[in-house]
Parts: C-alpha cells; structure tokens; sequence
C-alpha cells in the first residue's frame, strides 16, 4: 500500500482536530494528532524535560478505529491532556529541538504506510515536507477562545488569552514555528462550520498548489 499524508497545520483552537477526526470518519484517514506528543511529553516529564529521560520514555502509541491512543505505564493519557495548563507546558518544551526530533521520528515511524491526516503546527513545513495536500486553518483569535473554552469547560478570557500567549511562542520561535507551509491551502474557519471546511478539502483533494 501507498502512502497518502493531509497536513492540517493551525493556531490553536482552529478546529484541527475535529476536522482530522472527520476525515477519518467519513474517508478511512487515521488521525494523528502531534500536539497530544508535545501534551504527552509536558504531562510526563513536566515543563524542563531532559534528553535522557526523553530516551527513557516508553510511549505506547496504537492506533484504532482510525484514531491515535496514547499509553503510558499501562494508562490511557490522551484525553487527560486537554486542559490550557498542559498546552501551556508544552508550548515552552515544543521549543527544544529535541523534544521535536522526538516528536518528528515517532511520527514518520507511525505514518509509514496507509493514508494519515496529522495536525499540528509544523506538520507541512517540516514533519511532511512531501504530503499530498497541505491545510492551513486559521480562525479569529475569539472564535477559537469560544471553541477550547466549550470544549474543556474552562473561562472564556482566560482560555482567550492562553491561546493569544500560545500563538505568540509558536510564531516566534526559533525552530519550527508555526507559518502557513509552503503550498499549503489557507481555510478561515471563523464563518465556516465543519462541514464547510470539510466540502473545501474534499474539494482539495487531487489538486497540488
Ligand atoms: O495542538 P495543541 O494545542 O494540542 O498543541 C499544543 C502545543 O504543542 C502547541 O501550542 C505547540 O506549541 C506544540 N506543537 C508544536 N508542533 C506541533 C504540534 C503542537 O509545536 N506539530
């Protein structure tokens, strides 16, 4: 079997994940979802990981029914990691190169062969220099605040100004920050529901920029 590769890259609260998580649904993609690594990593070992004990960490990634789980030491972790507190940490470790290296080789590792969709932040401008079609989904600062907020039950202004501080250290820092990837499609989900990001990549799919 081949392999086919859609990169959903975004601020945070874009709605990556939902999208991803549609397309596996409804077209057979597995999902994979490189945020929850850098989540995984800042639940495990905290905000001053190690390379050593980055070596040392045994993460058990499965995929099923189209979805990466993520276990550690026996336990499920990925829907523990949702809260801005995490997001916050591992924002500050997604800027040691190797906590990315980390990140990057597992992933390629998992994605080898079949057709993956991988959100995150550098997923078409490093992780999958090559994929078949890139995404960049934007949305305002408000409605993405609005989206985390309902989702993980957490106050508005504090969830607006989390993500504003998130997007300001992934847009600027030194290694892999996040841009729109070169010959990625830019989306702006601010007036556009699910379903209409959906019809736009559909739409995508088979046309290269
Ligand atoms: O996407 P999510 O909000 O779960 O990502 C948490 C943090 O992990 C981001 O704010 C970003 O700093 C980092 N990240 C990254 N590169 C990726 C995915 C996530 O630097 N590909």
């Amino acid at each position: 079997m081949g392999r086919f590769v859609i990169t959903i890259d975004g601020p945070a609260g874009s709605g990556k994940s939902s999208i991803a998580e549609l397309l596996s649904k409804r077209d057979g993609f597995v999902h994979i979802n490189s945020g929850a690594f850098y989540r995984s990593i800042a639940f495990i070992l905290g905000d001053k990981p190690t390379d050593e004990e980055l070596k040392k960490l045994k993460l058990d990634v499965r995929i099923k029914d189209g979805k990466m789980i993520v276990f550690y030491n026996g336990e499920r972790i990925d829907d523990k990691l949702q809260a801005e507190s995490i997001g916050r940490i591992a924002s500050k470790i997604a800027k040691l190169s190797f906590v990315r290296d980390f990140v990057n080789s597992t992933i390629r590792k998992v994605a080898m062969n079949g057709m993956f969709v991988v959100d995150g932040r550098d997923c078409g401008s490093v992780m999958f220099k090559d994929a078949d079609l890139k995404i960049y989904l934007t949305a305002s600062a408000e409605e993405r605040a609005r989206r985390r907020a309902a989702q993980t039950n957490e106050d508005y202004d504090f969830v607006l100004k989390e993500i504003k501080d998130r997007d300001e250290q992934d847009k600027n820092r030194e290694i892999a920050p996040l841009v729109k990837p070169y010959g990625a499609f830019e989306i702006d989900s601010t007036k556009l529901d699910i379903e209409g990001v959906y019809k736009r990549i559909k739409s995508l799919m088979g046309k290269s920029d």
